[in-house]
């Protein structure tokens, strides 16, 4: 039910703190350590490299589970399109591990790749908000993402919990495997509950910046660099699904390499700049771009503001801001989409579970 809400991706997006609480709950025994079945443990142990197969946001939260995979617990990880996955199988590693993420467990490219995998004998987990789905059943192993039913097309909460199991899952490996690490998976997820409200209690200046960037554009393009690459992915394909604008998520090094042609005076520009190494570099992207008319929106962190940047983050860890970041792109979105008049849940060419090839 909406309950008070008008639509079910603002409630979605507004329950997001009490979902990422929710994985911090179920993922933890009386002792505060991590739970999770043994067995899978093993089979990340086991495995020489991580397959990330995933869809739509599903895969941009796997391009994020992989940098803390590799970071966290130095596991090498590649994340790929299952559609693409299915027709151009790359070279594997000798012990493979597959993980699957998707909301619904149902997606048909999903099942396509664990269907021959599995036929080759190699492992497979599936992360899912839908246990009991045709993706859990046929794995070997399933992590629930517990963020409740999402019912808005979009998605927005279960990409947020996708990406704190994979993190809870990064750590656990770094110690199963004796590495030694400061990173403390639930530490951060609880500060990031906290971020992410401060974040939900900015709607009206996220409307603000709705109607100011994107009322009338007909295009919108979102860079980031590093982690901020991967969630601005996650952000533009947000609003183009849902508010028609054409929109794309760009490294902001590779802009000069062609797009920036597209920039005329006015193209909205949002930057997501929360990489403490690689700020000046976006901050020059930015530069080039508002030099050839860009109106650009730029959301930082305490650490990496300056000032005019229209949204400030909270800091949290540097490996997990995507959690807190894609918070105002969710909303911008939203807030773009509904000021546009678009059907917000239930946009138009779309379904909830992909269950077509
Ligand atoms: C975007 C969206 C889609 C899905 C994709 C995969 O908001 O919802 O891109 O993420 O169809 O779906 P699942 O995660 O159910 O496999």
């Amino acid at each position: 039910e909406k309950g008070t809400y008008n639509h079910f991706m603002l409630k979605e997006i507004d329950e997001q703190p009490f979902v990422i609480r929710n994985i911090i709950q179920k993922y933890q025994n009386e002792n505060g350590k991590i739970k999770l079945d043994q067995d899978i443990r093993t089979a990340i142990n086991d495995a020489d490299r991580v397959y990330v197969i995933a869809a739509g946001t599903s895969y941009h939260a796997g391009l994020v589970g992989k940098e803390l995979m590799e970071k966290v617990a130095k596991k090498p990880v590649e994340v790929h399109i299952a559609s693409e996955f299915l027709y151009n199988e790359p070279i594997l590693s000798e012990k493979p591990l597959f993980i699957f993420i998707s909301q619904s467990g149902e997606t048909a490219d999903c099942r396509g790749v664990l269907v021959n995998v599995k036929k080759q004998g190699h492992k497979a987990l599936t992360i899912t908000n839908v246990p009991g789905s045709t993706l859990s059943r046929e794995a070997d192993f399933t992590l629930h993402t517990y963020a409740g039913p999402e019912i808005a097309v979009a998605s927005t909460k279960a990409y947020t919990a996708q990406m704190a199991v994979f993190s809870i899952l990064a750590m656990d490996s770094a110690y199963a495997q004796g590495i030694d690490t400061d990173f403390d998976a639930m530490q951060e997820l609880g500060l990031i509950a906290n971020a992410m409200e401060i974040l939900c209690d900015q709607k009206d200046k996220l409307e603000q910046i709705a109607r100011d960037y994107m009322f009338e554009t007909r295009n919108c393009f979102f860079i980031g660099r590093a982690l901020d690459y991967h969630v601005v992915q996650e952000g533009a394909l947000k609003l183009k699904e849902i508010s028609y604008i054409q929109a794309e998520g760009f490294a902001g090094g590779e802009l000069k390499h062609g797009t920036i042609a597209l920039i005329e005076d006015g193209t909205p520009i949002v930057a997501v700049t929360t990489q403490k190494h690689v700020n000046l570099n976006i901050r020059g992207n930015v530069q080039e771009v508002v030099a050839r008319g860009a109106n650009a929106c730029v959301i930082s962190t305490e650490s990496t503001k300056e000032e005019g940047d229209q949204i400030v983050l909270p800091d949290i860890h540097e490996l997990m801001t995507p959690l807190v970041s894609v918070v105002p792109l969710q909303l911008i979105a939203y807030y773009a989409a509904l000021h546009r008049g678009c059907d917000v849940d239930k946009p138009r060419n779309l379904a909830k579970s992909v269950t077509v090839e």
